[in-house]
């Protein structure tokens, strides 16, 4: 009987399920937006217990008898605590995105604590980690540090409290890509580190313990039958891996919520003076790959906003045919700044701006220009990276977008590859749950499974090309004043 993989990809927006089969192939897919919480300026929450509901519902809608095995990808960062004893959060989430702690992150790089916290973990003081974030929870919710003091509490990333409500509270653990992405990991040695826990105030009793990416986690009888959940990484790893990037040299770029874009570096992480992010890539049968990475916080997000806050489009594939409409020397600049800016500026507090705006702009110029923001965004980036990519591999659901993938290679001035399977994420998670389960021998085997749909050619002239960088440069030293 074909075997076939389940996985959930538990995203900042939505949780999806998508059942692939031995091809690689996704046959069905289950999604469901959720709420997202902004209770104050900067602060972005999600309620775990939407989450959870959501997560039974898309598994419950696809599965069927041919699964053998679950994957788990999640939005990194975002973190939850919990009762050991009833499983209940004791606060919503703090995702990713939010802001709260990034007065305590300034606090810390005064202390000039900042090099050796990126000498273990690969990161910077920013509040886009967990760990600022666990912390501001633990001194919050009442009682809550006694609490984790005396190991009545759980903490982990989605993808641990999802295998914990799976399993029915019999595992807590996470992988090294989630672990990575809280500040408490060094990546080096490959263990959670006792001066960061000291440093950042969370009790070890909190934490789950680290597994690879590609073993069994625990097993989920809430479906009708007992299933593996075998595979495990981070949504940007996970990407990184559905795209076949395992040599060093390879690059991906996804555009979700955010934009990751992630290069593989081989079997040890890069820490260099970059202002990018070392991060581990996976850890398949005890061997490590690791990924430079930048990290972009607001893309697909940006388009969500033109939509559903400016009302300017009714849907993300409408913004394809506005900008094409649009003369190409607009000169109209959006910095999209809403939650501050990521790699490679790290400035929590800038704010977002549009800049070079006259009579003649319309809806349709702040949507190019709110698309070429992200091409701009990703061209710094690879303006950062030691060794600039000789071609990239797209994903994500702007990944679709013709006009934005060739406006990316115009800016990047490299070929940019979109996959015949854009389920990057949800496909790397499956990849991995198949590993685990025999259903792929090897990651050689993953290699024949990938191919490039459509690979787009740079042909911008650079005279304008550099103007159009040159007014995004302009516009970017605005919104980090
Ligand atoms: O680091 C945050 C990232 O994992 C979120 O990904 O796909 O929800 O934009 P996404």
């Amino acid at each position: 009987m074909a075997r076939h993989i389940l996985s959930l990809d538990q995203g900042t927006t939505s949780t999806r399920a998508i059942v692939f089969d031995e091809a690689g192939r996704p046959l069905r897919t289950a999604a469901r937006e959720f709420r997202q919480h902004y209770p104050r300026a900067g602060w972005v929450e999600h309620d775990p217990e939407d989450i959870w509901r959501d997560t039974q519902e898309v598994i419950a809608e696809v599965l069927d008898d041919q699964v053998v095995a679950i994957g788990i990808t999640n939005q990194r960062e975002t973190i939850i605590l919990w009762d050991r004893a009833t499983g209940r959060p004791l606060h919503n989430a703090i995702v990713w995105q939010d802001r709260r702690t990034a007065d305590t992150c300034e606090a810390l790089r005064q202390e000039s604590v900042e090099p050796a916290v990126r000498a273990k973990t690969g990161l910077l003081l920013d509040p886009y980690f967990s760990a600022t974030k666990l912390a501001w929870l633990l001194d919050h919710v009442e009682g809550a540090r006694a609490r984790a003091e005396a190991g009545e509490l759980a903490a982990g990333t989605v993808d641990s409290f999802l295998l914990w409500r799976l399993t029915g509270g019999r595992v807590h653990a996470t992988d090294v890509t989630n672990a990575a992405r809280t500040l408490l990991y060094d990546i080096v040695r490959d263990c959670w580190d006792d001066d960061l826990l000291r440093l950042f105030r969370v009790p070890r009793a909190l934490l789950p313990e680290v597994r690879g990416n590609a073993e069994l986690f625990g097993e989920t009888g809430l479906f009708g039958r007992t299933l593996p959940i075998c595979g495990m990484a981070g949504d940007q790893q996970a990407a990184l891996v559905g795209q076949a990037c395992f040599r060093p040299g390879m690059v991906k770029s996804t555009y979700g919520t955010g934009c990751f874009l992630l290069a593989h570096t081989g079997d040890a992480p890069v820490i260099g003076e970059d202002r990018l992010l070392a991060t581990p890539a996976c850890r398949i049968d005890g061997e490590r790959a690791f990924a430079q990475e930048g990290s972009i916080f607001v893309a697909g997000a940006a388009v969500k906003w033109l939509r559903d806050k400016l009302g300017l489009i009714e849907a993300a594939d409408e913004s394809a045919t506005l900008a094409a409409q649009v003369a190409d020397d607009h000169g109209v600049v959006l910095v999209p700044a809403f939650v501050g800016l990521g790699a490679p500026h790290w400035a929590p507090h800038a704010r977002g701006l549009i800049s070079g705006l006259t009579l003649d702009s319309s809806a349709a110029t702040l949507v190019r220009a709110t698309l070429e923001s992200i091409a701009f965004q990703t061209r710094d980036l690879t303006d950062a990276m030691a060794e600039r990519p000789t071609a990239i591999r797209i994903d994500g659901g702007m990944a679709a977008n013709d006009w934005f993938a060739q406006f990316l290679a115009d800016m990047l001035e490299v070929p940019v590859e979109r996959p015949a399977c854009t389920e990057t994420t949800a496909l790397g998670a499956a990849w991995l749950a198949g590993l685990a389960s025999g259903i792929w021998a090897d990651t050689a085997a993953l290699e024949g499974c990938w191919s490039a749909a459509r690979r787009f050619e740079p042909r911008m002239d650079d005279a304008h090309r550099d103007r159009l960088l040159s007014g995004w440069r302009d516009a970017l030293q605005r919104a980090l004043l």
